[in-house]
């Protein structure tokens, strides 16, 4: 089953490869498959989450309003992704030896995560050669800060839970519904 699911993100990866690069049309409906298998992968890593934990349940409150596109905003849609995606990728680097998941689905998840994240900010690169750069984006500003308070909530959260099992299957439930909100903005972009 692993392998299968290995073998499927590398199959995903050497066609996108043999395909344009910059292509950002098609990077959508890779990101689409992609993302769909973050989400399987998030819940296969572990088990069911374990009752024990639900003391800890917290809201974290991710800004989808915030974050939400405007009419005909592709490129900010897709460069929230492209934060949402890193962020995760980072959370999902930290310190999991408490964790008790499978390693290597969370090291697939990694990969997948990673590859996403560089595809994205290639096309991003691409339809920006001639435009504002990043940061001149004063639409985003904003919302990006409150994305960023929100990571930092949850590595705040796994710091003061020093990482511990429970902390952990708390964010993977968190990472879920930020997968899927990805989806919803991976539909919208
Ligand atoms: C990760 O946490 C474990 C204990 O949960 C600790 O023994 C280990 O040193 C930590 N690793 C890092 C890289 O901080």
């Amino acid at each position: 089953m692993i392998t299968m699911c290995v073998l499927h993100i590398s199959l995903v990866m050497l066609f996108s490869t043999e395909i344009s690069s910059l292509d950002c049309t098609i990077l959508l409906f890779q990101q689409n498959k992609m993302n769909t298998e973050s989400l399987e992968l998030l819940s296969k890593i572990g088990g069911q989450f374990p009752l024990r934990c639900l003391k800890e349940n917290r809201n974290f409150r991710l800004p989808q309003k915030a974050l939400r596109p405007r009419e005909s905003q592709e490129k900010d849609a897709k460069m929230v992704i492209q934060e949402i995606l890193q962020q995760i990728l980072n959370i999902f680097s930290e310190n999991l030896t408490q964790a008790a998941w499978d390693r290597s689905s969370v090291e697939t998840l990694q990969n997948g995560l990673h590859w996403q994240t560089e595809k994205l900010e290639t096309c991003l690169h691409s339809e920006m050669e001639n435009e504002t750069p990043y940061l001149g984006n004063k639409k985003l500003l904003f919302p990006m800060l409150k994305l960023k308070k929100y990571f930092q909530r949850i590595r705040d959260f796994l710091k003061e839970k020093q990482f511990s099992l429970c902390a952990w299957e708390t964010i993977r439930l968190e990472m879920g519904r930020c997968l899927l909100f990805v989806d919803q903005l991976i539909k919208k972009a």
